[in-house]
């Protein structure tokens, strides 16, 4: 069944959301109407059906891995179970890269150098075993601290920016914290990018 994908990329509705909410709690994908909420605010594009009842969702959240040191969206996919195996992942994953890639190419800087999935679902896992998978131009990057594949899809003409500062080593047990390197100037970086490096949720 071909569904219809629509951008909402920062034009997210009071309505969306509250849409978005009850097709998360309905599909027991994020119980909690306070987090689905924040979530909906991250929505890039929606697919409804034939009969325009609201199906999949991608989201993006601006994200610098300590490792990269660079900032990328952390995408994730959500499609209700109905609408499953029908071949449509791939597609609607492309229009969201595609959706992001336009957006940070109208801006005076970019404010992503692309796409980062945590590959959660196991079989997913295993039907992926390319290091590149050259349908959606993810290639590995290593692993998240919860031991899932972590994949990244560069924006076409990517080029790097400052890196962020890097991230404090962390302590061994038993060890006594050393001297801390003095800290190198760094180029400044847009605000939006200093707040994801401060509250990236994935560690190297
Ligand atoms: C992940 C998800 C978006 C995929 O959507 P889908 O409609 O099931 O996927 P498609 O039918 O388009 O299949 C896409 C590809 O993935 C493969 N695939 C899909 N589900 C799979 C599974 N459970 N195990 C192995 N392979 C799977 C398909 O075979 C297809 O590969 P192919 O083109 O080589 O045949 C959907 O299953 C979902 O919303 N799952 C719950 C949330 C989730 O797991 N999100 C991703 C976290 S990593």
């Amino acid at each position: 069944m071909s569904l219809d994908i629509q951008a909402v990329w920062r034009q997210v509705t009071p309505e969306l959301e509250q849409e978005l909410v009850a097709f998360w709690s309905r599909h027991r994908a994020i119980a909690d109407p306070a987090r689905a909420a924040a979530r909906a605010r991250q929505a890039v594009c929606i697919a409804r059906d034939a009969d325009g009842a609201l199906c999949g969702v991608g989201t993006a959240d601006l994200r610098v891995l300590p490792r990269l040191r660079q900032p990328t969206y952390y995408y994730r996919q959500f499609f209700d179970a109905a609408h499953r195996g029908a071949g449509n992942a791939i597609p609607f994953a492309n229009r969201a890269k595609a959706i992001l890639q336009e957006y940070n190419a109208g801006l005076p800087r970019p404010e992503s150098l692309g796409m980062l999935i945590e590959v959660e679902n196991g079989m997913l896992e295993g039907h992926f075993p390319q290091v590149h998978e050259p349908r959606t131009g993810y290639t590995f990057i290593g692993y998240s601290p919860r031991g899932h594949t972590l994949r990244v899809s560069w924006f076409d003409g990517a080029v790097l920016g400052p890196p962020a500062p890097p991230a404090r080593p962390a302590r061994l047990a038993g060890q006594r914290p050393g001297p801390v390197p003095r800290r190198q100037a760094q180029p400044q970086q847009t605000q939006q990018q200093q707040q994801a490096t401060s509250t990236t949720g994935i560690t190297p």
